[in-house]
C-alpha cells in the first residue's frame, strides 16, 4: 500500500449505527480500488447507550485518544428518549468541533439525479454549490447575561464576536475553495444594513480578501434577500460563506433545496491539519425510523467521499462520488423508501459499493 490513513469510525445513534457501516462499506471498496491503506478503529462513545452505561458522552481521555487520527467519520449523534439534546450535543459533537478547532463546516448542495427538487422544474446540474459557515465564533458566543431579572427592568444582552483571526481564515477557506472550481466566484451573506457593527467589518474583511483573489468573482446580498435567492435562483450561487449563524441557517436551506435530507453531507475542517476533520451526513438519529433498515445511507457515504478528498485521494473520492450518482439515477426501485424505492439501507449501500467498484 502506498498511502495510508487512519480514520476514527463513532457510529452514534439511532440510524447512525446503520448507515456508518454502508459508508464504511463504500470507503473499502475504494481502498481496494485504488490501492489505499485504510486503518479504521470503531469507538462506541458519543451514544446514549454509552451515556447510560457511564453517565458522561466522552470518556476522559477522548482527546489524547482521538486527536492523532487523520479523520473522524460520525454516525448520528442523539437519543432524546434518554439524554436530553443539549448534554448528548454538548457533550460530544460540539467538543470535537470546538476542541479540534473544525472552524469551516462545508456543506455541498447539489441536485442530484434521481432526486426531485421541491423547486420546480429544477434538474441534476442546475444545483451545485458550497455553503461554508464559520463554526467557532460570530453570533455563537457565551459572552453576555441578564441583570434585572424578573423585574421591570430586565436586561438580556448576547455579544457577537468577530475576530480577524476567525473571520479571516473562514474567508481565505471559501476563497481558496472557489478558486478550485470551474465557475469561480464567491457571495457572502452579510447584513450589514442591520447590523451595524460587526457585519460592516465582515464585509470590509470579504473585500480585503477579494483583492488577495482577483481570479475569483464576488458578490453579496443581505441574508434576508440571500434566502430568497436560494429558493428563486439556486443557480447563481457556487460558493457561498456565511457567518456562525446564517451559515447554520443556510446549510439547512441549501440541501433542502436539492431534495432529501437522506443524501445530504457534511464537513467540519481544519484546514491546517493539526487536528482531525470529523464528516458526517447532515441528518441525526431518526429515531422515528431507526431499527428498520430503511435509513437512507448516502448522506453518510457521500460524506465518505469528502472524506477521502481531504484526506488527498481525490481520485477514490470522484469515484465514490460517481457511483452514487450513477445508483441515485438508476433503477428507482432499488432505492430507499424516502426516494421513493423499496430497497433497504444495506441493498443501497451495496449497489453504491458495488458502482465504486467498476468506477475504479
Ligand atoms: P433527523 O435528521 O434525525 O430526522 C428528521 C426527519 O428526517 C425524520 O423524519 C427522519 O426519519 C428523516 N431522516 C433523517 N435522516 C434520514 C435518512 N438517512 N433516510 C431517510 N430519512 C431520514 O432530525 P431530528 O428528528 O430532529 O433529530 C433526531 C435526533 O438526532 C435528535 O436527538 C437530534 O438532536 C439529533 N441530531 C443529530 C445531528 C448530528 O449528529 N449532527 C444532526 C441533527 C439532529
Ligand atoms: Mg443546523
Amino acid at each position: 500500500m502506498s498511502r495510508s490513513h487512519r480514520i476514527a469510525v463513532i457510529p452514534g445513534d439511532g440510524i447512525g449505527t446503520e448507515v456508518v457501516p454502508e459508508g464504511v462499506r463504500a470507503l473499502r471498496a475504494a481502498a481496494d480500488a485504488f490501492g489505499i491503506g485504510l486503518d479504521m478503529v470503531e469507538y462506541d462513545f458519543a451514544s446514549a447507550a454509552y451515556w447510560q452505561r457511564h453517565g458522561t458522552m466522552l470518556p476522559e481521555g477522548w482527546f489524547d485518544e482521538l486527536k492523532d487520527y487523520d479523520a473522524l467519520f460520525l454516525g448520528a449523534v442523539g437519543w432524546p428518549d434518554v439524554v436530553p439534546d443539549h448534554v448528548s450535543l454538548w457533550g460530544s459533537l460540539l467538543q470535537f468541533r470546538r476542541r479540534f478547532d473544525q472552524y469551516a463546516n462545508v456543506r455541498p448542495v447539489r441536485l442530484m439525479p434521481g432526486v426531485t427538487s421541491p423547486l420546480a422544474g429544477r434538474g441534476p446540474g442546475d444545483i451545485d454549490f458550497y455553503v461554508v459557515r464559520e463554526n467557532t465564533e460570530g453570533e455563537y458566543s457565551s459572552i453576555g447575561g441578564r441583570i434585572f431579572e424578573g423585574t421591570e427592568r430586565e436586561t438580556v444582552v448576547q455579544e457577537t464576536v468577530m475576530t480577524r483571526t476567525g473571520v479571516d481564515r473562514i474567508l481565505r477557506y471559501a476563497f481558496e475553495l472557489a478558486r478550485g472550481r470551474e465557475r469561480r466566484k464567491l457571495t457572502s451573506a452579510t447584513k450589514s444594513n442591520g447590523i451595524s457593527q460587526t457585519m460592516p467589518y465582515w464585509d470590509e474583511r470579504v473585500a480585503a480578501m477579494a483583492a488577495d483573489h482577483p481570479d475569483v468573482a464576488v458578490d453579496q446580498y443581505h441574508i434576508d434577500i440571500l434566502t430568497a435567492h436560494f429558493v428563486l435562483h439556486p443557480e447563481r450561487f457556487d460558493v457561498v460563506v456565511a457567518s456562525n449563524l446564517f451559515g447554520d441557517i443556510l446549510s439547512d436551506l441549501g440541501p433542502a433545496c436539492a431534495g432529501t435530507i437522506g443524501i445530504a453531507p457534511s464537513a467540519n475542517i481544519n484546514p491546517e491539519r493539526r487536528y482531525p476533520s470529523l464528516f458526517e451526513p447532515v441528518h441525526g438519529s431518526a429515531p422515528d425510523i431507526a431499527g428498520k433498515g430503511i435509513a437512507n445511507p448516502v448522506g453518510q457515504i457521500w460524506s465518505a467521499s469528502m472524506m477521502l478528498d481531504h484526506l488527498g485521494e481525490p481520485e477514490a473520492a470522484a469515484a465514490v462520488l460517481r457511483a452514487v450518482e450513477e445508483v441515485l439515477a438508476g433503477d428507482r426501485a432499488a432505492l430507499t423508501p424516502d426516494l421513493g424505492g423499496s430497497g433497504t439501507t444495506a441493498s443501497l449501500g451495496a449497489a453504491v459499493a458495488a458502482a465504486v467498484k467498476g468506477a475504479a
